[in-house]
Formats: structure tokens, C-alpha cells, sequence
């Protein structure tokens, strides 16, 4: 079996700050989650109330409050989960709370190569493919279509490339030279210096976020290389490894550009009603860098 190549920093990052992972469902003295996170796992229970499947594999649980919530539904969950001091946290959480803690296996993503084709009845990927390096995510998606079985749910949180426009800083350029212009007929656009010198000079952070990840401020989470789907053409994306998109919901809400947050009073409280609220409002697609995609493999 192969392994999926996440970074070595990236699985650091996830070994030293196990503690991080496996209490960021945590509220704050507000009621207020201290961590998006808490938004996602809502997605997903919805998605399991809505969709009620039988049985789940939960890739990268992390501390397994997700395979926790499916065998609270009565679904036979087991998780997947590499970094040691996780996989352990999520073996006692189930432990503790009544279920076999073996349901949790330490393994990588591409375990899912020794599984038999069409023997999954749904796949979570609750923030992990993020952490999959751009070779190996045409494999992975072949793969996670080839086990799950017709009619088989993935329920998968991607990022979201259009937030790249509410930035105002160096992502926003990188938008603006590798995906808008990223056409034939705009290729003379992409390659014109002059062009691309006074666009930086619109944008009022051009330099920010250097090549390391914005929220960690701890550099040892990994450099900034990650892969992003656009909402407008995620359909077409997954048609390709033969799934038929369902839906999508957004969560992680900025109502203002991170650059000027500290211009709003109460933006916490703000961008908390607008996850409860409007996980699928059109606004959501620019103001939300992530999304949790609900598809059916065909
Ligand atoms: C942001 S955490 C999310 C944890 C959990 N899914 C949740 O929603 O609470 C990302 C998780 O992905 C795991 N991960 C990263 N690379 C992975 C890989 N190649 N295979 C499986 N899991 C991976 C990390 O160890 C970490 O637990």
C-alpha cells in the first residue's frame, strides 16, 4: 500500500498539536465555537440526518467526535487516522463512551487501496484533502469512487478557490494568474509583467500570506501549497471520477476580508448567525474559504 505523501510538516504539526485537534469542538465563554471546525461537524451531521446511511468511513477522524456522531445514529462508523496521539485520543473517546475503540484504525488516506471496489456505503473526508499533495489527488479520487459502492455517498470538505477574491493580498493574485487567466485565449494576459505588476499594485497586501498557512501563525504547520475547488465547477470536476454532485454547504464565514476583521465589532458574532443561517446563501461562496461537498457515486 501506498501512502497519500502528506507533508512531513503537516504531520508534525498534527503529532505535536494532537491536543489542538482533538478539543477544537470546544465553545468559548460566549457559546461561540473556538474553532470552524464546530461548523463543519454540523454540516455533517445534517448530512447524516438527511442522507441516513448504514455505514461510514470517516478518513483522517482526527479525535473521532465524527465516527462518534455516526455510531450515536446507530451507523456502523469506523475512522481512519495516522498521527498516533489522535488515533489513540479517538480509540479512548469511543471507549469511554461505550463503542469498541478498535472501530479506529491507524492508517493513511490510501488505505483505501486494500479496500474491495464498491464495498463502501459512504466516505467522510472532513478537512484531509487539503493535506494531499496536487500528484496524487486524481489517484485518490479514483480510488475513494472505486470503493464506494452505486449510489454510494462522499461527503468531502474541499477549499474554496473563490474566497481567494475576498482576500486582497498575495492568494488574490495568485487567483487572478493561475485560474481566471488560465485560458488560452487570456494566456498573453497571465505572461504580460506589466500587467501583472499593476495588478499587485491594486492589491493592498501583495507579499501576505508569505508561503506558510495564515491561521497556524506556528510555521511548522506546512507551506502554503493547497489544493482548492471552485463551487461554480465542482460538478464537472466530480463527474470526472464518475460522482454526481448533490450539494454543497459552506461554513468558515468572514463577513469582512481577514485583513480589516479588527474594523468590526461584534465579527464574531456576526460571522457565527451566518453559519447557522446561511451555509447556502450565494454570499457564502466568496465569504467562506471552506465547503463540505455532498456527492453520489454513479
Ligand atoms: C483538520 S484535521 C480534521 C480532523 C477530523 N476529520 C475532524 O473533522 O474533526 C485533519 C486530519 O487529517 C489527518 N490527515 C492528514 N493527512 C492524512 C492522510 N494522508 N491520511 C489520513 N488522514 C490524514 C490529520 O492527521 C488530521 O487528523
Amino acid at each position: 500500500m501506498t501512502k497519500t505523501g502528506t507533508s512531513k510538516d503537516v504531520l508534525t504539526y498534527y503529532h505535536n498539536n494532537w491536543d489542538k485537534i482533538a478539543n477544537c469542538y470546544n465553545l468559548d465563554k460566549d457559546n461561540i465555537p473556538i474553532d470552524p471546525a464546530w461548523y463543519r461537524r454540523r454540516l455533517y451531521n445534517n448530512f447524516l440526518d438527511k442522507y441516513k446511511p448504514k455505514a461510514l468511513l470517516d478518513i483522517g477522524c482526527g479525535g473521532g467526535w465524527t465516527v462518534l456522531d455516526a455510531l450515536k445514529k446507530r451507523i456502523n462508523a469506523i475512522g481512519v487516522e495516522p498521527v498516533t496521539p489522535l488515533q489513540k485520543f479517538a480509540s479512548n473517546l469511543l471507549n469511554e463512551e461505550g463503542f469498541e475503540g478498535e472501530r479506529i484504525l491507524l492508517d493513511d488516506l490510501l488505505y483505501i487501496e486494500s479496500l474491495k471496489s464498491n464495498s463502501q456505503e459512504c466516505i467522510a473526508l472532513l478537512s484531509v484533502i487539503p493535506h494531499v499533495p496536487a500528484d496524487k489527488l486524481d489517484h485518490v479520487h479514483f480510488e475513494l469512487s472505486r470503493v464506494l459502492k452505486p449510489g454510494g455517498k462522499l461527503v468531502v470538505a474541499y477549499r474554496n478557490e473563490l474566497f481567494d477574491f475576498f482576500t486582497f493580498n498575495s492568494i488574490t493574485l495568485n487567483l487572478y494568474k493561475n485560474t481566471i487567466w488560465n485560458n488560452k485565449e487570456l494566456s498573453s494576459i497571465s505572461n504580460n509583467s506589466q500587467v501583472l505588476e499593476a495588478l499587485k499594485n491594486l492589491v493592498t497586501n501583495p507579499n501576505i500570506p508569505g508561503e506558510f498557512h495564515t491561521n497556524s501563525g506556528d510555521k511548522s504547520f506546512g507551506k502554503l501549497k493547497r489544493f482548492k475547488t471552485n463551487p461554480l465547477t465542482i460538478k464537472n470536476f466530480l463527474a470526472k471520477y464518475n460522482f454526481n454532485w448533490l450539494e454543497s454547504n459552506f461554513y468558515h464565514f468572514h463577513c469582512v476580508p481577514p485583513l480589516i476583521s479588527d474594523k468590526v465589532k461584534d465579527l464574531k458574532k456576526i460571522n457565527h448567525k451566518m453559519e447557522l443561517n446561511h451555509s447556502n446563501n450565494w454570499r457564502a461562496q466568496f465569504m467562506c474559504p471552506m465547503y463540505l461537498v455532498i456527492c453520489q457515486k454513479n
